[in-house]
């Protein structure tokens, strides 16, 4: 018979059992933790206790979590049961505020998703899944700024000795990394992998502030030397592979970025996890922009992208899925991936908006890109190019828009243009071989020889030794 009970938190939960209350608060640990099994834990208690209101709603969360079109049409049929199961059987209100944010996820209503948790987060400060999902969401819809303030506004409820306030750490670590503020963003991320080496979401905080700050070899370090900790984490922990990989490719160790993306990055491709597609289409498109032949390895993900042209969920990987189809050259499933983005641009959601202000326009850039129509390309890309936040993801992840934008204006002659934009990219990279590579080779064109060699210099000392 289903009754209140509380968990260790004081959170009230609608449940058979205490039992399951207990269970649910191990999911969630798990979840924060991207451990493998956090699956096997909700099945297991959705069997064990398959009225429990909140089992339900975080079986429709996990599956618009992976985002794919069938994914997100069973989350429907979860989120229309969840609502007819409450009206039968009541639930607490905190219960029905998670139900009302899976409804209006899978009707694509973002801000009001995010909305809702904050809203629960105002009573419930200790709601572990509402703070994950609203820091996920944060995320997809580019707000930085808000994934840091969210955290920092339940930081203070949380007690040290909590099992998961280490992630609380990691997670405000990230947020504000993402919204600039580095120093502070390291301190957290290193005191929460202090307390928990295998937190994999905060060896990553602390990853992104080694990139932005540009510490490459540190961040080899950083990331190589607790593999065997934060490795034990599913498939995110290709997307820390991915972040060591952009490390060696300033370095121009690009033998070791082959290597790692053949032995790690894509060794799981066919599980069809999205963050798995960006990371690998991202990386093979920077590597060509580096200077590498990738051989036939753009044909292995557009097999897998193939599967995701009617997906409509994030802008952000349906771009990436698109790349994959360009760049092995699938003309036919690269077109319906655009009627589909076309479409979905007419829609009246929250991705919707940011596909007809962004998606639609960087994906006809990128096409054009790859077509080799170099002044076509900047055409579509340059005005978007500060909106690009919203398609959601982290700068890291962005920045490989930015630098395919900075390739085509270069490759379109516009050397001026050229100068400018790639002068500013170091004023905010003044370590990257890459951008110093170009700029030397932009100012060689424009007869500016002592700035040509002072670059080339500066692209050689960001170098590793050979
Ligand atoms: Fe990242």
């Amino acid at each position: 018979m289903l009754k209140n009970h509380d968990d260790s938190c004081g959170l009230s939960f609608t449940a058979s059992n205490i039992q399951s209350v207990e269970s649910f608060q191990r999911l969630t640990t798990a979840y924060m933790g991207l451990l493998p099994e956090t699956g096997d834990l909700l099945k297991e208690l959705c069997r064990s206790d398959p009225d429990m209101p909140m089992a339900l709603c975080t079986k429709g969360y996990f599956a618009k979590l992976i985002g794919s079109a069938s994914h997100s049409a069973r989350a429907k049929g979860i989120s229309d049961q969840l609502n007819r199961h409450i009206a039968a059987i009541g639930a607490n209100p905190r219960e029905q505020q998670h139900a009302a944010a899976l409804a209006a996820w899978c009707e694509g209503r973002l801000e009001e998703t995010a909305r809702l948790w904050e809203s629960i987060l105002l009573e419930y400060p200790r709601d572990g899944m509402a703070v994950r999902l609203a820091h996920f969401m944060h995320f997809y819809i580019g707000d930085g700024r808000q994934m840091r303030d969210s955290i920092a506004r339940v930081l203070p409820r949380w007690p040290e000795r909590h099992v998961d306030y280490g992630f609380m750490l990691g997670m405000y670590a990230f947020g504000l990394e993402e919204s600039g503020e580095v120093a502070q963003a390291e301190k957290y991320g290193r005191s929460a992998v202090m307390r928990n080496p295998r937190d994999a979401w905060s060896v990553h905080a602390v990853a992104h502030v080694l990139e932005m700050t540009e510490r490459h070899q540190e961040g080899i370090e950083w990331i190589s030397g607790r593999e065997k900790d934060w490795s034990t984490v599913n498939n995110f922990r290709f997307h820390l592979y991915w972040h060591q990989c952009l490390y060696h490719l300033e370095r121009g160790e690009l033998d070791s970025v082959l290597r790692l993306y053949d032995e790690q990055i894509v060794s799981d491709i066919e599980s069809e996890f999205y963050l798995d597609m960006c990371n690998a289409t991202s990386l093979l498109w920077r590597l060509e922009m580096f200077g590498v032949d990738v051989g036939a390895r753009w044909h292995r993900l557009a097999a897998v992208a193939k599967n995701h042209v009617d997906d409509a969920d994030l802008v952000f990987v349906s771009l990436h899925y698109y790349m994959a189809l360009i760049c092995a050259g699938d003309r036919e499933g690269a077109e319906r991936m655009v009627g589909t983005i076309r479409e979905w641009s007419r829609l009246e959601t929250t991705q919707a908006r940011i596909c007809g202000e962004v998606g639609l326009a960087l994906a006809q850039g990128l096409k054009y890109a790859r077509n080799g129509e170099h002044a076509k390309a900047v055409v579509k890309m340059e005005p978007v190019r500060y909106a690009l936040d919203q398609i959601g993801g982290s700068k890291a992840q962005r920045d490989v828009f930015h630098m395919i934008l900075l390739d085509m204006v270069q490759s379109s002659q516009d050397a001026l243009k050229a100068r400018a934009l790639f002068a500013e990219r170091l004023g905010h990279k003044p370590h990257s071989s890459w951008a110093w590579k170009h700029y030397g080779n932009i100012l060689d064109a424009l007869g500016e020889d002592d700035g040509a060699k002072d670059a080339a210099m500066r692209a050689s000392e960001v170098m590793a030794p050979a």
